[in-house]
């Protein structure tokens, strides 16, 4: 008899679907199997205003194919002008979910983020007073601080000196990669979050660099050593309410990816159920895999659990493409180097 395990239809609580043919081409791998996602604005020109980002919403419906159903939920992109009233309208009018921060030149498409907090103060007050999330890249961009530790000390030189400026703030700590997120996460209120990727459960540092360059496995925050990827284990599988999905599932080409100067980026949508069974069976926490991908986002966000359920079964191997077909060339799926068994029926 084949093992079986069925879940609240889940939810990508970050995730890249870029625009036009990119967006057609990815948009429904993860349509698939996710009910909704909180869709990052950093495309270029970034979604900055309200009616940009309901002019997003409409191409993503747009790319949708016929008889799939999702739901995006959409976000800003923080600027140093971004306007306080449009933000509170946004999120008033049920269009915006939260407001995505980029420090300055720390990842994909950041250029126009944030460089002086002080001037993004009364965006984050009025985010604090209509209870608007700020889903937080948590990196510093200092070319002193070693990209190892550029999460730990972004932790204690910006994220808690602005929550604790800014009372009643609601923040996602997204895509966390070391133990030191996971420990300062673990000791905050219900008005923090924390999303851990896929990828970041599965990869450590050495498979990208140890044997030669491996450019698919190369994302923002990079993955760091094998104690922190065991420390993000153990918080994803743990069932507490302050951590879920988020698979950052970024895709580029691999024109772009396979460049002496490559993009970041994992994509993930593809295979990311399977991965995360095969993850959390491995951690004898099969029963605690719908908190993770189903249920603590929505409690977060204050948004329902999906009605609708998926069912998955374990059995041979899985297959899957190894890329993806785009018209602006392919893009590789992300290899969790080794046979997957959970397939979504
Ligand atoms: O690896 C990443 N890719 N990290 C990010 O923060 C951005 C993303 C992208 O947009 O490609
Ligand atoms: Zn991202």
């Amino acid at each position: 008899m084949s093992e079986t395990l069925t879940l609240r239809r889940p939810d990508d609580w970050h995730l890249h679907l870029r625009d036009g043919a990119m967006l057609r081409a990815v948009l429904p791998e993860t349509a698939r199997h996710f009910a909704r996602a909180i869709v990052m604005p950093n495309l270029v020109p970034p979604v900055v205003t309200g009616a940009q980002a309901a002019a997003y919403r409409d191409r993503i419906l747009a790319a949708l194919p016929e008889g799939m159903a999702f739901e995006p939920l959409m976000t800003l992109y923080l600027t140093e002008d971004t306007d306080p009233a449009d933000v509170a309208a946004a999120h008033a009018s049920g269009l915006v979910k939260a407001v995505k921060l980029y420090p300055a030149g720390a990842t994909t498409n950041s250029a126009s983020g944030v460089k002086t907090f002080e001037n993004v103060r009364g965006v984050l007050e009025k985010m604090a007073e209509i209870g608007l999330p700020l889903c937080v890249h948590g990196e510093v961009v200092d070319s002193d601080v070693d990209i190892f530790d550029r999460e730990a000390v972004f932790i204690d030189r910006v994220l808690d000196p602005v929550r604790r400026a800014t009372p009643g703030l609601r923040v996602v700590m997204e895509h966390i990669t070391t133990s030191d997120a996971v420990d300062y996460a673990s000791a905050q209120g219900d008005d923090l979050g924390a999303t851990i990727t896929t990828h970041h459960l599965v990869i450590n540092r050495n498979h990208i660099l140890a044997g030669g360059i491996k450019p698919h496995y190369y994302c923002l925050p990079v993955a760091k050593r094998e104690t922190h990827r065991l420390a993000l284990r153990k918080a994803a599988t743990s069932g507490s309410k302050r951590f879920f999905l988020g698979t950052d599932s970024a895709p580029h080409t691999d024109a772009n990816k396979l460049l002496p100067c490559g993009c970041a980026g994992c994509f993930t949508a593809t295979n990311t159920l399977s991965i995360l069974a095969q993850v959390f069976e491995e951690d004898s926490a099969l029963d605690r895999l719908e908190a993770f991908t189903s249920l603590n986002g929505p409690a977060f966000y204050g948004l329902p659990v999906n009605d609708e359920t998926i069912t998955l079964s374990k059995g041979a191997a899985v297959t899957y493409p190894s890329q993806i077909e785009t018209e602006d060339g392919p893009v590789t799926v992300f290899d969790p180097l080794t046979e997957l068994h959970w397939k979504v029926d």
